[in-house]
């Protein structure tokens, strides 16, 4: 019997991107797609994981219930950086492999976050006078597969960059023409501009407080392409009120987000959907080696992307 291997996105890949997925698919016997796509309740995802071998996700939510309702499901993909949308316990407890796809969807995050600076930089295309990003300061808060590429980009610009990341060596850092800093505070007392690249996770959720972005400096802006927990709210609102230069920009919006439009609309932004990793090439970066590492996985057990050890 071959193995199914279901895509389940609620929000589609690039047809370009399911076109190359399903060539993988055909070279390899013993494979086939089940494609979900835009699906509108969480019920038709755990009816689908019934009849899947593999999942292809994106921000999809990979709860215990969807795998819990997997009998045959040995590994769920997750076409992307952040797996905070698995229930990796779960997963471990009924023997699956989650992994994820670091790195393939990178590029198009870092241009989306530089891509918001210069809109806001620009006073969302008003038409007044604006700023420019030369010269200016920024803040790189992690500094892996994205926060590397914003750096990059941020070069070109001719920003100072700053970058913080304790699990990565200073030289590694260095050699890339960034300044490092040892402390989240230093970061953010630093740099005019802050870009963040930190997982969401038990440690990080809220811990973008009030008292770090009071001490940036003047005309401070936070970009936020990571996830929308990292920053603290209720810290979010009061920074706003009391800082008429702070601006805030986030791919993916708060849960604040109509207040915060409807009290600042002139300093905070926030995409529609989540569009960072929104690309044509990114999906299908993400997405063809997302079905490369489960056909390599059923093929040979290589698990070297494997996130729930
Ligand atoms: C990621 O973690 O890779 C990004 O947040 C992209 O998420 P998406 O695939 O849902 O667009």
């Amino acid at each position: 019997m071959s193995k199914t291997i279901l895509i389940a996105t609620d929000k589609p890949f690039a047809k370009e991107a399911v076109d190359l997925i399903k060539a993988v698919i055909d070279q390899n016997p013993g494979y086939e797609l089940k494609l979900l796509e835009k699906y509108t309740e969480q019920s038709q995802l755990v009816e689908a994981a019934k009849e899947a071998d593999a999942m292809i996700i994106r921000s999809d939510k990979a709860t215990k219930e969807v795998i819990n309702a997997g009998d045959r499901l040995k590994v769920i993909v997750r076409a992307g950086a952040g797996y905070d949308n698995i229930d990796l316990a779960a997963a471990s407890a009924k023997g699956i492999v989650a992994m994820n796809t670091p790195g393939q969807n990178s590029n198009a995050v870092a241009e989306l976050a530089i891509g918001m600076m210069i809109y806001m930089a620009r006073g969302k295309f008003n038409g007044k006078s604006g700023s420019e990003l030369k010269g200016k300061t920024i803040g790189i808060h992690a500094y892996g597969n994205v926060g590397k590429l914003v750096a990059d980009i941020a070069k070109g610009f001719g920003m100072k960059i700053y970058a913080f990341d304790p699990f990565i060596k200073d030289e590694d850092i260095e050699k890339d023409g960034v300044k490092v800093v040892h402390s989240v505070e230093e970061l953010y007392s630093k740099c005019q501009y802050v870009s963040l690249h930190i997982p969401a996770n038990e440690k990080t959720k809220n811990s973008i407080h009030k008292g770090l972005l009071m001490s940036m400096p003047n005309n401070a802006v936070l970009v936020n392409t990571a996830r929308k927990e990292v920053v603290c709210e209720e810290g979010l609102k009061i920074v706003l009120n009391e800082r008429p230069d702070f601006k805030y920009l986030s791919d993916v919006a708060p849960d604040c987000a109509e207040e915060l439009i409807g009290k600042y609309q002139e300093r905070v932004y926030f995409t529609p959907k989540k569009m960072g990793a929104q690309t044509e090439e990114a999906n299908i970066n993400a997405g063809v080696a997302a079905v490369e590492q489960i056909i390599a996985y059923f093929e040979k057990g290589d698990k070297r992307f494997q996130v729930n050890k």
